[in-house]
């Protein structure tokens, strides 16, 4: 357990001033993550934070597109990157996936995930940015929700995702859209489409919360 300070209710103003301040620094997102990690879920609540929901029907709806195996399909190996308190986790689970690996920065938000019984196995001090930690190919599918959002990843940690995905398999990933407008992230998807290491990509406008849309990416490898 990470030490806190006194967590206070996040409005949406403050976090977008703290999204400026941490221009994607590791130690001040985990810390800002490990001191938020009680009142993250009241808080998200309050703001009509759907994109966890909306990315899971999404996921999918994109599956249903790519996936060679019906068989297997619930059964899939799945990493939510960026797992925070297991909000995604928890909406897969719903569709019936059962086999869900997560992983975070932030301690704290992992130790409420773990909580939700979601996870088959949690790993925090994990940085989506470097994920030396985790092998090539292990991944049948990858979701990363509320991650790929301002000051927080570069969008060329969707190499990382797409690095521990296997071949046959696919990502979904969520960008808000003052994200994609201020960042290079279209510009990595269409180089790794170049590069072969992706073979298409989708894009679907969402709701994200009571203040902002966002797109949904469905890229499979
Ligand atoms: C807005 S929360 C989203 C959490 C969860 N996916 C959801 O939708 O509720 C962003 C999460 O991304 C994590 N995060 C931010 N930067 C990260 C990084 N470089 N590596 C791993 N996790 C990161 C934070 O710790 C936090 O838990």
């Amino acid at each position: 357990m990470v030490s806190k300070n006194s967590p206070t209710l996040k409005s949406l103003q403050e976090l977008k001033e703290a999204h400026n301040n941490m221009n994607g620094d590791i130690g001040k997102v985990s810390s800002f993550y490990n001191n938020w990690s009680d009142l993250y879920d009241k808080d998200v609540e309050e703001q009509q934070y759907i994109a966890p929901t909306f990315s899971a029907h999404f996921f999918l709806a994109f599956q249903k597109q790519v996936w060679q195996n019906p068989s297997d399909f619930h059964k899939i190996r799945i990493m939510d990157a960026g797992c925070g308190t297991g909000l995604s986790g928890l909406q897969l689970q719903k569709l019936g996936y059962t086999n869900i690996n997560g992983c975070d920065i932030a301690q704290n938000m992992i130790d409420i995930a773990k909580g939700t019984n979601v996870y088959q196995s949690l790993s925090g001090d994990a940085d989506i940015n470097n994920l030396s930690a985790f092998a090539n190919n292990q991944y049948d599918a990858v979701i990363s929700c509320g991650v790929f959002t301002p000051g927080h990843v570069f969008p060329d940690a969707l190499r990382e995702l797409v690095r521990i995905t296997k071949k046959s398999g696919f990502i979904v990933v969520v960008t808000r859209r003052s994200y994609y407008q201020s960042t290079n992230f279209q510009e990595v998807c269409d180089t790794l489409k170049q590069e072969r290491l992706v073979s298409s990509i989708t894009k679907q406008e969402g709701p994200y919360d009571m203040e902002e849309r966002a797109y949904y990416w469905g890229i499979k490898l």
